[in-house]
C-alpha cells in the first residue's frame, strides 16, 4: 500500500525593512496543505550593497522574488531593474533583460538599461517647449533634441528606498526620487515615487507617482531591454509580437513625431495579429524605434502587447494605463558592450516596449496631455505579465 505524505507548509513571510521605511504588517497567513512538495518557496523581498556611485553615495540592491521562482532585482541607482529571472514551459530560470553584473556598468552607460526614465521620456523636439506662454529650454542631449530627461535624468540619480516587503500575495519595494525646480531645464518640484512589485500571479507590476508644487510635463517610464529566450543568447528577431495598437505617430530624420497619427494598416509597422519581430524589420530602415498609439486611448489598465519566444515558451504580456507604447529594437546596440555574464550585445539583441504617453507632447497640441498641475496627482501603472505556451 502506497503511503500518502501530505506535508504542511507553513508560508514563511519575510519582511525586511531599512531604516526610515515603514514596515508593514502582513495578512495573516494560514497553513496550507501541499501534497508532495518538493520546496517550499517564499515570497521574500530583501537588499544588499550593490556599492558606490562616483559621488560616493552607497546604493544598495534588492530582490524580489515569488512562490515560483521568478526573481527581480533592483537598483536604487537609476530605480533601474537589473535582472529579471523568468521560468520558460520546462520551469528553467533564465534573466530575460539586458544589464551589467556590477554598479559600475550601470554608472557608465548610454543605453538606459532597465532604467526609470524621466521627468519626460522619449524625445522633446529641439529640446524645448512652452507652457502657460513661458518657453522652458532643456538640455540636448541627442542632436538638437532633449532625450530621456536630459544629461543627468531619473536613471542617473540616486533614488531613495521607502518600503520594502512581503507577505503571501506580493513583494514590494518603493523608492522616491524628490526633482529640483529647473532640473535639466523642468519647471517645478516634482516630487515622484516608483513602486516595484511582484506578485504571486507572475505579474512585475510598475507604479509611478508624481506632484509638482508648479505647472509642468511629466512622462515616466521603464526602459527593459528583453530578450524571452534569455538575455544575451542571440537576436530577438523570431520573437513573435502583438500590439494592440491600430496607429502609430510617424517621426522625422532625428526620431520626433511629424504630428500625423497614421493607421499601421498594409505596412510594416502592423503587429495586431501576431508577427515575428524580424519579418518585416528591414523594411523600418534601422529597426522599429516607434511610438504606437494604443487603442485603449490609456486611461483604465488595458493589454498593449504580447511577446512570445517559440523556443523557451516564455511570454510577456504587457497591460498598461498609459496611451502609447514605444518598439524599440535594440538598433544602436552594435556589440561594443559586454553585459551580465561576460555577454556581448549586438544588434537586436533586444527589444524595449516602453509604456508613455507619446514623444514631443509637449509640442503637439493633438497628443493626450502630460502636463501636470500643482494639486493633481500623476499616477500610471504598467504590468508585466509572464507564462508560457
Ligand atoms: C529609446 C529611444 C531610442 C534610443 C533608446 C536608448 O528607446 O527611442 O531611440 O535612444 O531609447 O538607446
Amino acid at each position: 500500500m502506497k503511503t500518502r505524505f501530505l506535508v504542511n507548509i507553513v508560508l514563511v513571510v519575510t519582511v525586511v525593512c531599512m531604516p526610515g521605511c515603514k514596515k508593514k504588517t502582513p495578512a495573516p497567513t494560514e497553513p496550507q496543505a501541499k501534497p508532495e512538495a518538493k520546496e517550499a518557496r517564499v515570497m521574500s523581498a530583501n537588499e544588499e550593497s550593490f556599492g558606490k556611485t562616483s559621488e560616493g553615495r552607497e546604493v544598495n540592491l534588492y530582490t524580489l522574488t515569488n512562490t515560483n521562482g521568478l526573481r527581480a532585482k533592483i537598483t536604487n541607482y537609476g530605480a533601474i531593474l537589473v535582472s529579471l529571472e523568468v521560468p520558460d514551459r520546462d520551469g528553467n530560470l533564465a534573466d530575460i533583460t539586458l544589464g551589467f553584473d556590477a554598479l559600475d556598468g550601470y554608472l557608465k552607460m548610454d543605453t538606459y538599461f532597465g532604467a526609470t526614465v524621466g521627468r519626460y521620456a522619449n524625445r522633446i523636439g529641439k529640446a524645448k517647449f512652452v507652457l502657460d506662454g513661458v518657453e522652458y529650454e532643456l538640455a540636448a542631449n541627442n542632436g538638437e533634441n532633449h532625450l530621456h530627461g536630459g544629461i543627468k535624468g531619473f536613471d542617473k540619480v540616486v533614488w531613495k528606498p521607502e518600503d520594502l516587503w512581503a507577505n503571501d500575495n506580493e513583494a514590494l519595494l518603493k523608492m522616491s526620487y524628490i526633482s529640483e525646480d529647473d532640473e535639466e531645464g523642468y519647471p517645478g518640484n516634482l516630487a515622484c515615487t516608483v513602486t516595484y512589485t511582484l506578485t504571486k500571479d507572475d505579474e512585475l507590476k510598475i507604479n509611478y507617482e508624481a506632484q509638482t508644487d508648479k505647472t509642468t510635463v511629466v512622462n515616466l517610464t521603464n526602459h527593459s531591454y528583453f530578450n524571452l529566450a534569455g538575455q544575451g543568447t542571440g537576436d530577438i528577431l523570431g520573437h513573435e509580437l502583438t500590439l494592440n495598437a491600430d496607429k502609430y505617430t510617424p517621426v522625422d530624420e532625428g526620431l520626433i513625431p511629424t504630428g500625423e497619427i497614421r493607421s499601421v494598416k498594409d505596412s510594416p509597422m502592423d503587429f495586431t495579429l501576431p508577427m515575428s519581430i524580424g519579418s518585416r524589420i528591414k523594411q523600418v530602415g534601422d529597426g522599429y524605434d516607434h511610438n504606437y498609439v494604443l487603442n485603449s486611448g490609456g486611461g483604465a489598465l488595458a493589454l498593449a502587447a504580447r511577446a512570445y519566444e517559440p523556443t523557451s515558451g516564455r511570454i510577456m504580456e504587457i497591460y498598461t494605463t498609459e496611451p502609447g507604447v514605444q518598439l524599440y529594437t535594440g538598433n544602436f546596440l552594435d556589440g561594443s558592450l559586454t553585459g551580465k555574464a561576460g555577454k556581448v550585445y549586438k544588434k537586436h539583441y533586444a527589444f524595449c516596449l516602453e509604456t508613455q504617453h507619446f514623444p514631443d507632447s509637449p509640442n503637439k497640441p493633438n497628443f493626450p496631455s502630460v502636463v501636470l498641475h500643482p494639486g493633481q496627482k500623476y499616477t500610471t501603472e504598467t504590468v508585466h505579465k509572464f507564462s508560457t505556451r
